[in-house]
């Protein structure tokens, strides 16, 4: 295997976080703690996941700059395509209610009740945090459990990402 990309890839890890050669502390924004209520909500938000086609139930928290947190479930649809994401619906709510300024977001999901793996986001939802997030700061926190999360930035997940700016 790639071990030298597997150490580049090295995420934050309960509370603590080495990337490529250096040791890197959780950010001063995000504490143990805040990471934890994150991810108890998204939790929490899973439980309303509605997943009659796949089973696969997703919740996810966005931490907004006013310290406000804002859960949402994915939400299936029978002809598929419709189907929007838990971190989606987390942001479409977030910013239909006026709120544009984010810090994280964490994401919990897993077949039926099962948190065996870290839900990592799709494509289509990493392109929505960077239309409202600063991929270098907007920190994502992909648990299994409070005790058990990975923490990484958007711009590790989503390099090069295509913006507003593109188009300016
Ligand atoms: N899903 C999410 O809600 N978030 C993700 O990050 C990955 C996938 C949902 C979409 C669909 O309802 C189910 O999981 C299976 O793809």
């Amino acid at each position: 295997m790639d071990k030298e990309k597997n150490t580049e890839l090295q995420p934050y890890k309960k509370g603590m976080l080495a990337v490529r050669d250096s040791a890197r502390k959780l950010p001063d924004s995000m504490s143990d703690l805040v990471c934890r209520k994150l991810i108890r909500a998204a939790c929490e938000y899973r439980k309303r996941a509605y997943t009659p086609y796949s089973g696969f139930q997703v919740g996810a928290a966005l931490l907004t700059a006013q310290n406000e947190i804002i859960g949402g479930c994915n939400i299936e649809n029978a002809a598929y395509t419709p189907t929007n994401c838990a971190e989606r619906t987390a942001f479409f709510k977030a910013v239909s209610e006026g709120k544009k300024d984010f810090l994280a977001i964490a994401i919990v999901g897993g077949k039926e009740e099962k948190t065996e793996e870290y839900c990592a986001p799709c494509g289509v939802c990493r392109q929505v945090m960077a239309e409202f997030c600063d991929p270098a700061t907007f920190l994502v926190i992909l648990a299994r459990s409070e005790e058990d999360y990975m923490v990484y930035t958007l711009e590790e997940l989503l390099p090069f990402s295509f913006s507003g700016k593109n188009l300016q």
